[in-house]
């Protein structure tokens, strides 16, 4: 399945309307699956003082047109999940079919498990605490070496049957295991790590199969950040990554490029995502809201071919 060229296309429509003030725009990951162009990730929800004031940076994001908000079960130990949850509840249920829920799972302590009976009690909890009948997406957080790969498809089948998902993908899968569990169901997404700062996906071909799959990834780490403890060593001005050469240099490209477009470093870190013709969906976990709206400006500020490859060079990736 070619995608490539209606999705670059749809990409620059999406740049437009969000010119025009319509936010963020909305992306497919597969054909007639829409997300909206920037998703928003609960890993950080519980620093939120209530439930009330998660609501509130909720509410930014979906005025900025971020109606996808990425969940998982193991993010805060599950209390990600619950304060969202008070959120939703606040918001309403007309609130809820505004928006698109990833519900990733499979991460148990000290390993994995994508067994239909866990995948069925984790599913259920989600939609007891989301006080919801489904969730859009159903992600399989990692790759689970002892997954049977029939039995999670089957569960899938199920899980659809009953309404209670609508779409599936997986996380962090490599090339091998995302084509083998798409050929027993058909998975609508892969969320990996891609940024300026790991460029893994874009060098070894994974970018470009998943343009053949007709998908688009999720892009968590987008600016930079390793997802880990609530760092972004990238833009985090503490701690021990402060001054690490390596990271210094890459804000010194994002600078001089965003100087030329306007903007600031970590718009262009997702302007660079968003000039990727494979159509990235990054996701975002800032609980600032000055710094949330300033990202979803992101889509409206387009990068120029020599400045993407400018800032490869200025930060020492090698471009023969
Ligand atoms: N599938 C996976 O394995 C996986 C792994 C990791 C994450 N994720 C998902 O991806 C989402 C995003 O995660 P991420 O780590 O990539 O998020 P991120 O956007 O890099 O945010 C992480 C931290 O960086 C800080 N930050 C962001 N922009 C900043 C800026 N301009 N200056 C200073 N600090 C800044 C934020 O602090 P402030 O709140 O103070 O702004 C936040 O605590 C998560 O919420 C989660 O849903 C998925």
């Amino acid at each position: 399945m070619v995608v490539s060229i209606e999705k670059s296309v749809m990409l620059l429509a999406t740049y437009v309307v969000a010119t025009l003030g319509a936010g963020v725009g909305r992306c497919e990951l597969s054909p007639g699956v829409e997300v909206s162009c920037l998703a928003w990730g609960t890993l950080h929800i519980t620093e939120s003082a209530n439930a009330e004031a998660a609501l509130d940076i909720i509410q930014t994001a979906v005025d900025q047109g971020i109606t996808t908000f990425d969940l998982s079960d193991v993010y805060a130990g599950g209390r990600a999940v619950e304060r969202f949850g008070e959120a939703l509840k606040i918001a309403g249920p007309s609130f809820r079919k505004g928006i698109e829920i990833v519900a990733k799972m499979n991460i148990v302590g000290g390993g994995y498990n994508s067994s239909p009976e866990h995948l069925s009690t984790v599913l259920e909890w989600y939609l007891d605490e989301l006080g919801t009948d489904y969730v859009d997406f159903l992600l399989l957080h990692r790759e689970d070496y002892l997954m049977d790969y029939e039995d999670v498809a089957q569960t899938f089948r199920r899980f659809q049957s009953e309404g209670k998902v609508r779409h599936f993908g997986a996380s962090n899968f490599q090339r091998s295991t995302y084509e083998l569990m798409d050929s027993k169901f058909p998975l609508v997404t892969n969320q990996i790590e891609v940024s300026v700062r790991n460029w893994s996906a874009i060098q070894d071909g994974t970018l470009a199969f998943h343009q053949q799959q007709n998908t688009s990834v999720m892009a968590w780490g987008a600016l930079g950040g390793d997802g880990w403890g609530g760092l972004n060593p990238l833009f985090k001005t503490s701690g021990e990554f402060a001054n690490s050469q390596g990271f210094s240099k890459i804000r010194s490209a994002l600078r001089s490029v965003g100087a030329e477009m306007n903007c600031e470093e970590d718009v262009v870190a997702l302007s660079w995502l968003y000039s990727h013709p494979s159509g990235i969906v990054p996701i975002i976990g800032t609980m600032n809201k000055e710094r949330l709206m300033r990202q979803a400006t992101a889509v409206s500020h387009p990068m120029s071919r020599e400045q993407w490859y400018r800032i490869a060079s200025d930060i020492g990736v090698p471009i023969p």
